[in-house]
C-alpha cells in the first residue's frame, strides 16, 4: 500500500485555491488558501469533515462551479499548464477584512475556463460522485453512458463499437454479465452496481486523474470496501492517479500514498501517508481524527479529542480557523495569541510533508 512509487512528479497541483459564494449570509469562504498535489500513479486521500470544502475544490478543479464569485485565486496546475491562466484579467477580487468586491464578468470568465480545461475536464480528469444512480441520466443506457465517455477519447464511435466499448469497461470494473448491464438503464442498477457503472464511465475516457468524491459513503459497509479495492486494483493496473475524497482518515490509512487533512476551507496538513502516521504529532486537528478513528479512550489522551463544532463558513475565525477548538495552543509560550492572530503558513515537517501550526515552526 504505502509504495514508493508515490514519490515521484507531480500531475495536479493546487496552490493557494480560494473559492467564494455570495450569499444572502455574506460571503462563504468553501475553500480559503487550499493547497495540495498529486502526484502520477499515486493514491491520495483528501480528508475532511463535512461542509470543510472538499467537494468545492473537486468542483474548482474539474470547473463546475456556477455560482458566483467561485474561484478567486490561486492556481490549479496539471500537467505542468496552469488551467487558471489568463483568467485573471477577468476576475479581480479585492478583499478587505470585511467584503469582497467582485469585478468579474462572470460569461467571459467562464468561457475562457471552460476552453482552458477543453480537453482535460472528462477526459484527463475524471470525476465520480457520492450518488452515482442520480449522477446518471436516467434516459440514456450504460453502454450509451460509457460510449460517449469512450468519445471523448476516440472520437466519433457507432452504436455496436460503443456496446463493445462498454462491455469491455463493465469487466474491467468486476461486473460479471456486462452485456445485460450494458442494455441496462439506471434506475435497474443497485447503488454498488450503480458506483461501478459510474466508475467505468469516468474511465472509458482514459483519465490520467480520477476524483472520486466520497464514491463509496451512500453504499453498504461491505459495498463499499469492495469499491474501494476495486479503484485500488484499477489505479495499479492504469498507472491512474486518483484523489480520493473521504471523511474517513482509516481509508487514507489504509489506501492511500499520501494524505491531504482539510479543516474550515484549508489543507492542515499534507504529506506521504507513511509521514503522517509515522509521527507522534500531527496537527491537533489531524491528532484529533486519529484518535477519533482509533478510538483512543484513555484520560491522558483527552487532548486529543476534537470539541466543539466547525466554525461557520461565512464567520472564519481569524488567525489559525482551528484555534477556538485546539486545545494544544495553550502549550505555546504565548498561551496560543499568536493562533488567534496570524494564520500558519505551510511548515515542512519532513520531506513535502508541511503543518500548518504554530506549533511546528522551527524554534519552539
Ligand atoms: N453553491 C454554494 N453556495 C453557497 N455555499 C456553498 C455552495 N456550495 C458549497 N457551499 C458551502 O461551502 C462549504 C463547503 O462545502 P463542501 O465543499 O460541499 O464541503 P464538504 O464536501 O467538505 O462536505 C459549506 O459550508 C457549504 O455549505
Ligand atoms: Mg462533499
Amino acid at each position: 500500500m504505502k509504495n514508493n512509487k508515490a514519490h515521484n512528479d507531480t500531475l495536479l497541483s493546487v496552490n493557494n485555491l480560494k473559492t467564494f459564494f455570495y450569499t444572502r449570509k455574506g460571503m462563504v469562504k468553501a475553500v480559503d488558501n487550499a493547497s495540495f498535489r498529486v502526484g502520477r500513479g499515486e493514491f491520495v486521500c483528501l480528508i475532511g469533515e463535512s461542509g470543510s470544502g472538499k467537494s468545492v475544490s473537486a468542483l474548482s478543479i474539474m470547473g463546475l462551479i456556477d455560482t458566483t464569485p467561485g474561484i478567486v485565486n490561486g492556481e490549479i496546475v496539471f500537467e505542468g499548464k496552469n488551467v487558471l491562466d489568463g483568467l485573471k484579467h477577468v476576475c479581480t477580487v479585492t478583499e478587505n477584512r470585511t467584503s469582497i468586491d467582485i469585478v468579474k464578468n462572470v460569461a467571459a470568465w467562464k468561457r475562457k475556463h471552460s476552453s482552458n480545461l477543453e480537453g482535460v475536464r472528462g477526459r484527463q480528469i475524471g470525476m465520480i460522485f457520492q450518488d452515482p444512480v442520480s449522477s446518471l441520466n436516467p434516459l440514456f443506457t450504460v453502454a450509451e453512458h460509457i460510449g460517449e465517455s469512450a468519445g471523448l477519447l476516440h472520437g466519433k464511435l457507432t452504436r455496436k463499437q460503443k456496446f463493445e466499448i462498454a462491455t469491455d469497461w463493465l469487466q474491467r470494473v468486476r461486473i460479471s454479465s456486462p452485456k445485460d448491464v450494458a442494455r441496462a438503464y439506471p434506475f435497474q442498477l443497485s447503488g454498488g452496481m450503480a458506483q461501478r457503472v459510474m466508475i467505468a464511465t469516468a474511465l472509458a475516457a482514459e483519465p490520467k486523474l480520477l476524483i472520486a468524491d466520497e464514491p463509496t459513503t451512500a453504499l453498504d459497509a461491505s459495498v463499499q470496501l469492495e469499491i474501494l479495492k476495486l479503484l485500488k486494483t484499477i489505479q495499479e493496473e492504469m498507472d491512474l492517479s486518483i484523489l480520493f475524497i473521504t471523511h474517513d482518515i482509516s481509508i487514507g490509512s489504509n489506501f492511500s500514498d499520501s494524505i491531504a487533512v482539510m479543516y474550515a476551507g484549508r489543507v492542515v496538513e499534507s504529506g506521504y501517508t507513511e509521514s503522517i502516521f509515522g509521527r507522534d504529532n500531527n496537527h491537533p486537528y489531524t491528532d484529533g481524527l486519529l484518535h477519533a478513528a482509533m478510538k483512543v479512550t484513555t484520560s491522558a489522551d483527552d487532548k486529543k479529542f476534537i470539541k466543539g463544532s466547525p466554525p461557520d463558513s461565512v464567520r472564519r475565525p481569524s488567525g489559525c480557523t482551528f484555534h477556538p477548538r485546539c486545545e494544544m495552543k495553550h502549550e505555546l509560550e504565548d498561551g496560543g495569541e499568536r493562533c488567534e492572530r496570524e494564520e500558519p503558513y505551510e511548515i515542512i515537517v519532513n520531506g513535502n510533508h508541511y503543518i500548518r501550526c504554530w506549533k511546528y515552526e522551527p524554534g519552539h
